[in-house]
């Protein structure tokens, strides 16, 4: 393969679309990326006529199924390298299984699909066609998330006792689906979401959130999940007890009603030795609380090493991790753009026919994907039996 830009397939985007547009701002953020065709719609003559109207030109199908079979039909310069589903939960299995099929990578949004028939399924197929899958844990990409995880693994908080991972909304406070909002009629509805509504959206957020930083895994649960909205199907509030693997414990809690809560998704690490805080509305800093010192906040672009917390040498790729000075803020779009960059990096080597990294330690992957629907599935059975404690399953 040349050094020519990775192509992407989209699939989903079209008509009033959320999330696929931070992705194509992402994607061609470092110019080594680029979108170069979309099945972006599910009824065929609308998803073309949206690629017809696309910012700038791609090529468009009718269906992700046309577009994946075309693709070996292409000239190599043209054929896809992945593509990014961006679609409602219940039309993520189908395309990511037939692109790998295909012998293309897969960028999936989370959760990685309905429920862990399929998340089997998944994680089969990339192991036995060896093929590259990222799972879109936007935080994972923010460099301070990364910063906290090099802090809480390298021992520096001591040992991790508590974790309260939360992401609270308050967009779903009122019936918003009984008006047709698109982002909200399939987040509510058992069959296009998945058995977990809020749960699923953002508390799978939370709970990648505190695995990557902490590197921990959640044992077992105890989970409640409300629905304070009459005539909602899915839960829209959804709090869990967690035993860690470590014999710590973690709050993992999210919620849609809570008004005037934005995107508040954050993170507070409690350890023998002292507390990490950080907030996704705030990423460029990263709070370290230490027994009777003023609290010390760490901005991203201005950290050294050697300071009388953080050891002389930080790690090298770390410190190496594109970005601009401390000031000029990095945000959500950077995040996605980190998340694309390291995916490049793995399909590139993965093309020229090389290992490929797929430890998770850059994005999340398929088992990460694996892992957010078994805790969902394991919360809504505790949930059923009164926040009865339950073992999660193992990969
Ligand atoms: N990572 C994040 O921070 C983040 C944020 C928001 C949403 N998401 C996830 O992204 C996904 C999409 O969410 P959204 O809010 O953008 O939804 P959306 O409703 O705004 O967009 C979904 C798109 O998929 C299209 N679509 C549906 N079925 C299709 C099919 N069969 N073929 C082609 N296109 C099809 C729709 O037409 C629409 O363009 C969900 O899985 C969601 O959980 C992730």
């Amino acid at each position: 393969m040349s050094n020519r830009p990775l192509n992407v397939g989209l699939v989903g985007g079209g008509k009033g679309a959320f999330i696929v547009h931070p992705h194509q701002k992402a994607i061609h953020f470092d110019g080594t990326r680029r979108v170069v065709a979309g099945a972006l719609f599910p009824e065929p003559q609308v998803a073309l006529a949206e690629a017809a109207n696309w910012p700038y030109p791609i090529r468009g199908y009718g269906s992700y199924d046309a577009m994946i079979a075309a693709n070996k039909t292409l000239p190599e310069a043209d054929r896809l390298d992945y593509i990014l589903i961006v679609t409602p939960n219940f039309v993520h299995f189908d395309p990511a299984m037939k692109a790998m099929q295909a012998g293309i990578a897969v960028f999936c949004e989370k959760p990685l699909c309905l429920n862990l028939k399929e998340a089997n399924a998944l994680v089969q197929a990339a192991h036995k066609l060896n093929v590259p899958f990222a799972v879109a844990h936007t935080y994972l990409g923010h460099w301070t998330t990364r910063f906290s995880r090099f802090i809480v693994q390298s021992g520096l908080l001591g040992d991790v006792r508590w974790v309260d991972s939360y992401y609270i909304q308050g967009w779903l406070a009122t019936r918003l689906e009984a008006t047709g909002q698109q982002q909200a009629s399939w987040r509510v509805d058992p069959k296009r979401a998945g058995g977990s509504g809020c749960g699923g959206d953002i508390g799978t957020h939370a709970l990648m959130q505190l695995r990557y930083v902490t590197g921990l895994e959640v044992t077992e649960v105890s989970a409640q999940m409300e629905t304070f909205v009459a005539g909602r199907q899915l839960d829209d509030h959804f709090t869990v007890y967690c035993r860690l693997s470590n014999g710590g414990k973690a709050l993992v809690r999210a919620s849609q009603i809570c008004i005037g809560a934005k995107n508040d998704l954050g993170l507070v690490v409690a350890g023998t030795k002292g507390t990490l805080r950080w907030r996704q509305e705030e990423p460029e800093s990263v709070t370290i609380c230490l027994p009777n010192q003023p609290d010390r906040v760490y901005w991203r672009g201005a950290v050294t090493g050697g300071d009388g917390f953080l050891p002389k040498d930080l790690p090298a790729d770390l410190m190496a991790e594109p970005t601009i000075p401390a000031g000029h803020p990095e945000a959500f779009h950077d995040a996605f753009a980190r998340l694309h960059r390291s995916f490049e990096v793995d399909v590139r080597k993965w093309k020229a026919g090389g290992k490929f990294n797929r430890d998770g330690s850059k994005y999340a992957n398929v088992e990460d994907g694996w892992t957010g629907i078994a805790f969902i599935e394991t919360s809504v059975k505790s949930a059923a039996s009164n926040g009865r404690w339950t073992r999660l399953p193992k990969l």
